[in-house]
């Protein structure tokens, strides 16, 4: 077993700690709330999960106030947390476990929201609610206090039937968040659309129709036009209906269709669209528009193998894990082709960005995880900060820890885009325990740490919650 494989396993325990040990100093200002998600539930009763984006939500917080931080964790109670904990058996589909259903449940189960509901992915605010995300169309909401699950997000009656979205969705200061979702059916689309700020209904600002829909995980955004990137991980619908085997074993690879970049815009709901070499990708960095090119720097791979790599059995043998990289994609207004450049040696994922400062080609750093070109193949096991204009990066990495996504929080009154904190659950596995690392974003230097009262498996996405 690999050193991190204490990162896939089930933590049972749920608590609250009002105060956790300390080692250097949490700045004063710091104020509110880092909700984290991800699986943290791989086996129930006698069965197992079989990719490690299927294990059951477990919701964790840190709360910041006046130089100290407490703790709470907690497992999102959807549909599918108390079915299958009530059953005492996998009740419902996800993303690459199947539990035995006729092909007629199957049916139902992709084009209705009958899907699972377990929101371990990401967590955001829509409609001035809190929260949990996956990709199925069913937010659950969460009070980020006690973590409590308040229940499904129900949009109002909007018409849009779609089977699966994004996680990741954006805020646009006009329009509200943004977001896209997928239709299959015998002609599927993908329906880009707004949640407009305070309200609970999506409006359509464009489709596209598709024959294969592809796997996309998340998408770009600039000013004026949204990014969407179809890999070549691409389904046929009717194949999804029929064939009885998990969500994402119904896709195939096929690099001869290339990549293709549709630049949507917003206002006119109009596409164009580039062809670049096939890759893939999970997670989008930012875009932006310099004159009328189109900027997307991204985290990619050379192709789909990284999902196979994440299935827990191969995780916990030690297969080695495929490295992304963060490549910038140039998409010109009459060239066709997209081309790139690499911007760092370093592997590179789970980015963030301060996000106040995307669009307008202002943004200089990203922050990521990423793994030692020591220990190639291993899991992520240090933290970058990136200056995508110099190519430079900034590095944190300590002997037997593994890094979660780091978060960045801006400093009150920051003026620098870079002036604040960067926040990371760290899985210190040769102690088998975890800890909150707090970095200065400027310096990449540590501030502080706060021991967590317990294991932590590794989560995907998270975000901070300012107290107003
Ligand atoms: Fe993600």
């Amino acid at each position: 077993m690999p050193r991190y494989s204490a990162g896939f396993v089930t933590q049972s325990d749920e608590i609250e700690v009002d105060r956790l040990p300390v080692r250097g100093e949490l700045p004063a200002w710091l104020s509110g709330t880092l909700v984290r998600n991800g699986p943290a539930k791989f086996e129930v009763g006698a069965q197992s999960y079989r990719h490690w984006f299927d294990g059951l939500s477990m919701l964790r917080r840190f709360t910041f106030s006046a130089g100290a931080v407490s703790y709470a964790n907690k497992y999102l109670q959807s549909r599918d947390y108390e079915r299958s904990t009530s059953q005492n058996r996998i009740a419902m589909a996800s993303f690459a476990t199947d539990p035995c259903r006729s092909i007629f449940q199957r049916f139902l189960s992709v084009f209705s929201p009958n899907a699972t509901d377990n929101a371990n992915v990401n967590v955001a605010v829509l409609a001035d609610r809190y929260v949990a995300m996956t990709e199925t169309p069913m937010p659950i909401e969460f009070d980020p206090h006690t973590l409590e699950t308040l229940g499904v997000f129900d949009y109002e009656r909007d018409g849009l039937k779609v089977a699966t979205t994004t996680a990741h969705p954006h805020f646009d200061p006009w329009r509200g968040v943004l977001s896209y979702a997928t239709r299959f059916s015998r002609t599927s689309e993908y329906v880009v659309y707004a949640v407009p700020r305070g309200q609970r209904r999506r409006e359509s600002l464009a489709t596209l129709r598709v024959r294969k829909p592809a796997y996309m995980h998340s998408f770009g955004m600039t000013e004026r036009y949204v990014i969407l990137v179809e890999f070549p991980l691409t389904v046929d619908p009717l194949r999804l209906a029929v064939s009885g085997r998990p969500f994402i074993e119904n896709f195939a690879w096929e690099p001869e269709r290339g990549a293709r970049f549709h630049v949507i815009d917003k206002d006119r709901g109009s596409v164009r669209t580039h062809r670049g070499e096939a890759f893939f990708a999970f997670h989008h960095v930012n875009a932006f528009e310099r004159g009328d090119d189109v900027i997307v720097d991204i985290a990619a791979y050379p192709d789909s193998g990284i999902i196979d790599a994440l299935y827990l059995d191969r995780l916990r043998a030690g297969y080695p894990i495929p490295e992304a990289e963060l490549r910038r994609y140039y998409l010109r207004p009459g060239e066709e082709a997209a081309d790139y450049d690499r911007l760092i040696e370093d592997s590179f994922e789970l980015p963030r960005i301060h996000d106040e400062q995307v669009g307008g080609g202002s943004y200089r750093y990203a922050y990521g995880v990423s793994t030692r070109r020591e220990t190639p193949g291993d899991f992520a096991n240090q933290l970058l900060k990136v200056d995508v204009h110099e190519r430079g990066v900034r590095r944190w990495a300590e002997e037997g820890c593994y890094v979660g996504e780091p978060v960045f929080v801006a400093a009150p009154g920051a003026s620098a885009e870079d002036e604040g904190v960067v926040l990371s659950v760290v899985l210190d596995a040769d102690n088998d325990s975890a800890f909150l690392l707090v970095l200065d974003a400027s310096s990449f230097a540590e501030l502080a740490r706060a021991e967590a009262p317990h294991r932590i498996p590794f989560g995907f996405h998270g975000a901070f919650f300012a107290d107003d």
